[in-house]
């Protein structure tokens, strides 16, 4: 992941009941990774980013904005930077994720830890969306490197079926669900599509390998399916 060549120092290393987490640092860079698995770093963010920005397109100023993983930050920078979201509630798994956004990573969240509009939940995304009955203009989904490559297997109840429903509940009539993935994902699109409701599709060039992928779909505004739990 970082320039070849270049030895990596390790920051911070958690033992979770997930596995292990590192945080490291290498070519001015810091890298988080999970459970040996490369989750993310500080290099890009460009698609992080564009999961918020988009999504806010699509919401009215004073919207709740869900973001799903807290990750570097990128994407909670973006949507501390709008003035659009009234509230921004971002649920992370790890603790220790979230400590480091109170020191080494403070900058790429932009601090907005301190912002008074940010509520961090530290829980597993799954069992809060189960548990909740709070609802949002936008949530934005990215705990993994998509719906087909999750970083640990439970992970997968977001994207199937019932966890596409469950999202949808969460979403207010109108509002729209961002999904990032490192690639292309049909099968996900369609159940986007049949679930939620319209699909669009934004791409992402990164320097190697596939595009970035982020869709968008939107809780058709007359939908009163019966949620998962109903
Ligand atoms: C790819 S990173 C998010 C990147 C983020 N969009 C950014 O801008 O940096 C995924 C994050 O989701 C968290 N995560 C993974 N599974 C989760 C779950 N089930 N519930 C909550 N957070 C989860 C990871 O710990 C990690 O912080």
């Amino acid at each position: 992941m970082g320039p070849v060549g270049e030895a990596a120092t390790v920051i911070d290393r958690v033992v979770t009941e997930r596995g292990e987490l590192v945080l490291r640092h290498r070519a001015g860079h810091y890298e988080i990774i999970s459970n040996g698995v490369f989750l993310m770093d500080t290099r890009a963010g460009a698609s992080e980013r564009l999961l918020v920005r988009e999504a806010l397109t699509l919401v009215r100023p004073g919207a709740r904005i869900l973001i799903g993983g807290l990750g570097v930050g990128f994407s909670l920078a973006e949507a501390a930077a709008s003035p659009v979201p009234a509230e921004i509630v971002v649920v992370e798994i790890e603790e220790a994720l979230v400590a480091w956004h109170r020191s080494r990573l403070a900058p790429y969240s932009a601090h907005a830890l301190a912002d008074p509009r940010v509520r961090v939940v530290t829980a597993d995304l799954v069992a809060w969306l189960r548990a909740t009955d709070e609802v949002f203009d936008a949530i934005c989904l990215d705990t993994d490197n998509g719906p087909d490559w999750t970083v640990f297997p439970q992970n997968a109840a977001l994207y199937d079926d019932d966890g596409t429903a469950l999202l949808r509940d969460r979403l207010a009539r109108g509002g729209v669900l961002a999904a990032w993935s490192a690639s292309a994902s049909p099968a996900y699109a369609a159940r986007l599509a049949a679930t939620v409701g319209p699909v669009t599709t934004r791409r992402v060039e990164v320097p190697r390998g596939e595009p970035d992928v982020v869709y968008l779909a939107r809780r058709v505004p007359g939908d009163d399916r019966p949620g998962v739990c109903g």
